[in-house]
């Protein structure tokens, strides 16, 4: 039997395990997409949506612009902060207006300028730039998480981090001290796909957008 009927690609959607990800299903779900127990609850990390083109992928939140880039992901759900760190060549479709943070330059109270002033991040590129635009020279030492560590125990004297509730900085004695940039949750999608899938990114862009949060 021949059919003119065309099959629709499949959509693969990169979503970040981690800080964002709760707050990131609740938003799949009011967009209408069919999210099941399983993107929740199991240790699968390919969870096709039944009755749909539609897959997720489960990724730690900094590989989520790279499995864009590479194209094994179409489009992917991840924080700005991310995206300013890892300067992945995407396309950034939306700003989600969830997981909002900030950005900042944290210390002890009090902190005064020493001679070689050193700063501890999970992001050496955004504190990098910021110390850079600046004028002020920094080591800037890379971490992988419990930065506020750093400044207790005398590895750094201050550190850049995403602050949300502020609850980490106050228990561990650190106060802001300078803003560099508000944070959101983006929807990014890879180039090609965008070209290539333009219906099918653009549904699932066009759900998102009935649901971003109004200003
Ligand atoms: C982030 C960030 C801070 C904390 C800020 O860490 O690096 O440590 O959250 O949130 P708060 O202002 O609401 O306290 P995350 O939870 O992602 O864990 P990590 O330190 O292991 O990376």
């Amino acid at each position: 039997m021949s059919s003119s009927f065309k099959e629709e690609p499949k959509l693969t959607i990169a979503m970040p395990k981690g800080r964002i990800f709760e707050e990131a299903v609740g938003f799949l779900q009011q967009a209408g997409l069919n999210v099941t127990a399983e993107l929740k609850d199991s240790r699968k990390l390919i969870i096709p949506v039944e009755g749909t083109n539609l897959q997720f992928i489960l990724a730690k939140p900094t590989d989520v612009p790279t499995y864009v880039e590479y194209g094994v992901a179409d489009v992917g759900v991840v924080g700005k902060d991310v995206l300013l760190e890892e300067e992945r060549d995407v396309y950034e479709l939306l700003d989600l207006r969830i997981g909002y943070c900030r950005m900042m330059v944290a210390g002890l109270p009090g902190w005064k300028p020493t001679e070689a002033p050193r700063v501890a991040s999970k992001y050496p590129r955004i504190a990098s730039r910021y110390f850079r635009q600046q004028g002020q020279q920094v080591e800037v030492i890379k971490l992988n998480g419990s930065v506020e560590l750093a400044p207790m125990i005398g590895l750094a004297d201050r550190i850049v981090d995403i602050v949300s509730t502020g609850q980490t900085l106050r228990e561990n004695g650190l106060v802001e001290l300078e803003h560099i940039c508000d944070i959101t949750t983006r929807l990014i999608a890879n180039r090609a796909s965008y070209r290539m899938k333009s219906e099918a990114v653009d549904d699932v862009a066009q759900k998102f957008l009935q649901v971003i949060p109004k200003r």
